[in-house]
């Protein structure tokens, strides 16, 4: 496989055998010293890896890819923050996307193959007045995992869908290498490419299916767009046009 190659993400690598969360560790190295643009912090494990809302990311010892990758985006506004999950998505799509078809984004940040899915992404951002200072982009891709809690809806993995394992180290030099791009992309302004990208990308997509509000009610709606904020905006059967934060809706799948 042609292994492309990055300047400055994931140039700088720090490995740690186990931790309790990549994200968390990054964190703290922000805080205490100032590593540089592209530094990751990679491990075979971690205690209390952070999921989305307060979840816990399972991964089992070796299996996977756990990392964190920490840039300086002062050219980006608070209020577009959201790039910063579009950039991600799009760079663990494309690096999935060298191993097998029909890879898609879920809104926010999930990347699905066919309905499962295969990796996950938590953004941290740490801001100063209307500035992004820095962030941390964690992400989790499912490479050789072949056991999942039985209380995930619907997991995968690399070696779930292709049926052979991949070299960690392989995923995460692709990877490196299309964080980079997409990166660069956001920093030369390329908004509307990158939505673009980002809206050929998603999944469901000019699609009817079913969704459920936080109220228990169930309806069909089609997605309309993903406003600057990052919400998602429904289209139902009768017309209406709805707006959803992160926490506002669960897809039926
Ligand atoms: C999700 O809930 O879908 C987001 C999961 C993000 C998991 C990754 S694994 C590496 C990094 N460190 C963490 O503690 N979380 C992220």
């Amino acid at each position: 496989m042609y292994m492309p190659d990055s300047l400055f993400t994931g140039k700088i690598k720090i490995y740690l055998p186990t931790t309790s969360s990549t994200n968390a560790h990054a964190m703290e190295l922000l805080a205490k010293t100032n590593p540089s643009e592209g530094t990751c912090i990679y491990t075979d494990f971690q205690s209390a890896g952070r999921g989305q809302i307060g979840r816990f990311w399972h991964s089992s010892h070796g299996k996977n890819v756990l990392i964190s990758y920490i840039f300086y985006p002062g050219f980006l506004k608070v209020t577009d923050q959201f790039y910063l999950n579009i950039i991600s998505s799009l760079a663990v799509r494309d690096t999935i996307m060298s191993y097998m078809d029909d890879v898609t984004i879920k809104w926010p940040n999930d990347v699905y193959v066919g309905e499962q899915k295969i990796s996950g992404i938590l953004v941290q951002n740490v801001l100063r007045g209307s500035q992004i200072k820095a962030t941390v982009i964690g992400i989790g891709i499912n490479v050789n995992e072949s056991e999942f809690p039985s209380e995930l809806p619907n997991p995968t993995s690399i070696l779930g869908v292709i049926g052979r394992e991949t070299r960690l180290d392989d995923v995460i030099q692709l990877l490196s290498s299309r964080l980079e791009y997409h990166y660069l992309r956001l920093k030369q302004a390329k908004y509307r490419d990158l939505m673009s990208d980002y809206y050929g990308a998603l999944f469901r997509i000019n699609t009817v299916a079913k969704y459920i509000d936080t109220e228990g009610n169930e309806f069909m709606a089609a997605i309309h767009s993903v406003d600057h904020q990052g919400k998602l905006i429904l289209h139902t059967e009768n017309g209406e046009k709805l707006t959803f934060g992160f926490r506002e809706i669960h897809y039926v799948i």
